[in-house]
């Protein structure tokens, strides 16, 4: 479902207050990852609660290139089979749009003993090397090799063999791609510095219920014992946290009232704590969470860190609340060493923000914020503008808003 095209604009007309209920939908980094998953089967896999985005869409597209039928089952459920592989190597202008495909590379080496993949595409948000994912394969017994065209992974007589693989960087999807590649490995491996997100958390569950045996799936080791097959699997998506935490926002940012439904309480922690640090008033419930504000908010520092530390991907909607806050707040971005670029754009709508290198960001507030035309650059940067123009005097226009739609 494309909302809009490359080039549209997004016109906000702030200075309201929102309220209401917010659904919250799948996660988009967890569907991904479970939609790679369906390539280690020839059996049917239904996927439930899948958002119906276009990054979605975009990786439903990488799995046809390979073969599998993908198609959607009702608003988010899709069912996807992938017993008539014809290609361990997806499209290269599909994989050079989105980071997320680059899952497949560790799908199709688990289950066909080789794969290949173009070098993935993603956000301009600092260095993204998959170095991580590469020595995971490595360490499984598999040649890499690397041309001008793609990164060539094969297993010596198309078998993998388990071992330890310690991960440099807890990368979320280098994680993810040896989770996948070891399922059907000979013997048990060990992944330490592992990625503890709740996307990963998803998909070894996923993987468990198709028959694999993974344990650990949360924590920095995970241990994955090799089975001889797998099966197909109905498998529900988690909620997105992300999603929730940016709707949690525009209901402080405004001074509204909104609940958001249908949450995983335990993946928001950090984030609640935070908001709560901040003055905003927040009310759990065992899968729901209502924001409102009793006043004015407080400056705060956040660090975005690996799970469980705050997400990198809540950064720049955070730090535009923070615009609003009474005193000097720090942001530090700790996962990604350029993820500050959105900043110069909110500048624009009176924000006061210094940034020391690109890393660190002092924001003085409250400031009010004035309509302006900014440029979204990537998915979360095109929410955190969102935010900023609900709350600024007059209009504000998101160009590119495509980004938003992706997520
Ligand atoms: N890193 C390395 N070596 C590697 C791989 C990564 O040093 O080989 C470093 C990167 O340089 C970066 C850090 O690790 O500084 C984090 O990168 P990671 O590999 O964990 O990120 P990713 O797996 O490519 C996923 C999400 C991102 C999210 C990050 C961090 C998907 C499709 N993407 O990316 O989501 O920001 O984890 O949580 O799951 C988004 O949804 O907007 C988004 C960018």
């Amino acid at each position: 479902m494309t909302l809009h095209a490359k080039g549209q604009t997004l016109v906000i007309q702030g200075g309201k207050p929102l309220r209401g209920v917010v659904d919250i939908g799948g996660s988009k980094n967890a569907a991904l990852g479970a939609m790679a998953a369906c390539l280690l089967v020839a059996d049917d896999c239904t996927l439930e609660n899948v958002p119906h985005i276009d990054d979605v869409d975009q990786m439903a597209l990488v799995l046809r290139s390979l073969g599998a039928a993908v198609e959607w089952a009702g608003n988010n459920t899709l069912r996807i089979n992938a017993s008539n592989i014809t290609s361990t190597r997806p499209d290269r202008d599909l994989v050079g749009t989105l980071r997320g495909s680059f899952l497949v590379m560790g799908a199709l080496l688990g289950r066909f003993g080789e794969a290949a993949c173009p070098p993935p595409g993603g956000d301009v948000i600092g260095q993204r090397p998959i170095e991580v994912h590469l020595e995971g394969f490595r360490a499984l017994g598999a040649e890499v090799e690397i041309d001008a065209d793609a990164f060539h992974a094969r297993a010596k007589n198309k078998k993998l063999k388990g071992s330890v693989f310690f991960a440099d960087y807890p990368s979320v999807l280098g994680t993810q791609n040896a989770m996948m590649a070891a399922v059907l490995a000979e013997g048990q491996t060990t992944i330490v510095n592992a990625a503890a997100e709740p996307e990963v958390q998803n998909l070894a569950e996923m993987l468990n219920a198709m028959g694999a045996r993974i344990t650990g799936a949360g924590t920095g080791t995970i241990t994955v014992e090799g089975v001889k097959s797998l099966k197909g699997v109905r498998y529900a998506i988690i909620p997105d946290r992300l999603e929730a935490g940016t709707f949690a926002i525009a209901a402080a940012i405004t001074g509204g009232e909104v609940e958001m439904t249908g949450v995983n309480l335990v993946h928001l922690t950090s984030f609640i704590y935070k908001l709560r640090q901040t003055g905003v008033i927040v009310e759990t419930n065992s899968s729901s969470f209502r924001v409102h504000r009793n006043g004015g908010l407080q400056a705060i520092t956040v660090q975005a860190l690996p799970y469980p530390g705050f997400a990198t991907d809540l950064q720049a909607p955070f730090a535009v609340l923070l615009t609003q806050a009474n005193g000097v707040s720090y942001v530090h971005e700790r996962v990604f060493d350029n993820r500050l670029l959105y900043i110069s754009e909110l500048r624009k709508m009176g924000a006061e923000i210094v940034t020391t290198g690109t890393t660190v960001a002092i924001i003085s507030g409250p400031t009010p914020l004035t309509g302006a035309s900014l440029r979204a650059m990537d998915v979360r940067a095109g929410a955190a503008f969102i935010l900023a123009g609900l709350v600024a005097r007059g209009r504000t226009e998101v160009i590119d808003v495509y980004h938003v739609d992706r997520g």
